[in-house]
């Protein structure tokens, strides 16, 4: 049967290191509070006006062709995954295309946040298995720094995250065995607001409080940003981190065991799980409920913080130029986020 596997992989992060400290400089946060909560120690930021999520996305890409052993030529669709996108529209899929002179071939923007990449490698699965395609690019790309309350009021959501891409090639195998087993998507809207970047948009916040957000304050128009949020400065995400938390100990585990179930395997057959890198302690609570040992989970957060669409990929590319990732292993990646939506794919190396 034909499946498809990843068949090759690459990350860029910024130069530009911030450090828990630097954050103190201009918040009332603390290096002991955010390592203790989150397990981050720093993050990346991107080059504002030089950098964009499409630039970051493309340095990432070009890497990941070249380690496919093809030609961005030989690129048949795009697909993005981001929640900082360059612009409100178009995506940035067709942004870093340009960049990438891939000018003509398929470009899709996703919409997944934390489990972006996860719902886009399952797309890229189906187009691959079918025979449609036969590279697809799948990059996942933030730029959180540059949309983020820095004062003191968005410290709970502003310490947790970072900038950064990265990149994979999605490719067929006919390998027995080999490739993607298989990936599981799941979404629940209800918790849609928990966390969220709601303003500006077209909704305005109208069904949460329009009192609070000054929807609708004309006839026509007015709805993305209106005075009163600027003045409010309601304009950054938000997050009820605690109600984050408790879903997303609950549905890591719930997704992987899926995944496994689904393919007959049970936990211990598991030789690399790359979790979002959501919060250490969440990735940690999850090792311990499935009974992994600290060798088959792969963390980074410490590093980068929180990249959403792009931790998957970043951390999948690290382990695998650590070495971490060979021949005939077991790979597991699962996410939960924004939405919320949540999913898995396992993957035989
Ligand atoms: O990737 C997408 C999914 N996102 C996640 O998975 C995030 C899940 N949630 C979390 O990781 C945690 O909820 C956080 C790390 C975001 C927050 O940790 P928490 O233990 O849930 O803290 P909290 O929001 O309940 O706040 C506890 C206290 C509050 O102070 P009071 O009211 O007890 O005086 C906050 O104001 O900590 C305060 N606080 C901070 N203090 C210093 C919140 N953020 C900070 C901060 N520095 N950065």
């Amino acid at each position: 049967m034909l499946r498809s596997k990843i068949g090759g992989l690459g990350f860029y992060v910024p130069e530009k290191v911030v450090t828990n400290h630097d954050l103190t400089r201009v918040m009332d946060t603390s290096d002991e509070w955010i390592q203790e909560r989150t397990g981050i120690v720093e993050r990346r930021y991107a080059k504002k006006h030089e950098e964009s999520t499409s630039t970051m996305g493309a340095k990432a890409a070009a890497i990941a062709i070249e380690r496919a052993g093809i030609t961005p030529q030989d690129v048949d669709f795009i697909i993005f995954a981001t929640l900082s996108p360059d612009y409100y529209f178009p995506g940035s899929g067709v942004l870093m295309q340009r960049i990438m002179g891939l000018n003509g071939i398929g470009a899709l923007d996703i919409r997944n946040q934390c489990s972006g990449f996860v719902y886009g490698l399952s797309i890229a699965d189906q187009f691959v298995k079918t025979g449609m395609y036969k590279n697809v690019l799948l990059v996942g790309s933030e730029f959180h720094s540059a949309g983020l309350d820095f004062s003191t009021r968005g410290r709970n959501v502003t310490v947790i995250f970072g900038d950064g891409a990265g990149a994979v090639v999605v490719q067929p195998t006919e390998e027995d065995g080999k490739g993607i087993l298989s990936t599981h998507l799941h979404a629940d809207g209800e918790y849609a607001e928990k966390l969220a970047y709601i303003n500006p948009g077209c909704h305005g916040g109208a069904h949460l409080d329009a009192e609070k957000y000054g929807y609708p304050d004309q006839e026509f128009g007015g709805a993305f940003l209106t005075k009163k949020m600027w003045e409010d400065e309601d304009y950054y995400p938000n997050m009820e981190g605690q109600a984050v938390f408790k879903m997303a100990v609950q549905k890591f585990p719930e997704v992987i065991m899926e995944a496994l179930t689904a393919n007959n395997l049970s936990p211990s057959d598991i030789d690399l799980l790359v979790p979002h890198q959501a919060n250490l302690r969440i990735s940690q609570f999850v090792q311990k409920r499935m009974g992994l040992s600290d060798d088959q989970v792969w963390n980074n957060i410490q590093k980068y913080g929180n990249t959403t669409a792009a931790s998957v990929p970043i951390a999948l590319c690290e382990a695998w130029e650590a070495g971490k990732v060979n021949s005939g292993d077991l790979v597991c990646l699962a996410a939960f986020g924004s939405g919320f939506t949540w999913g898995s794919a396992l993957i035989r190396w």
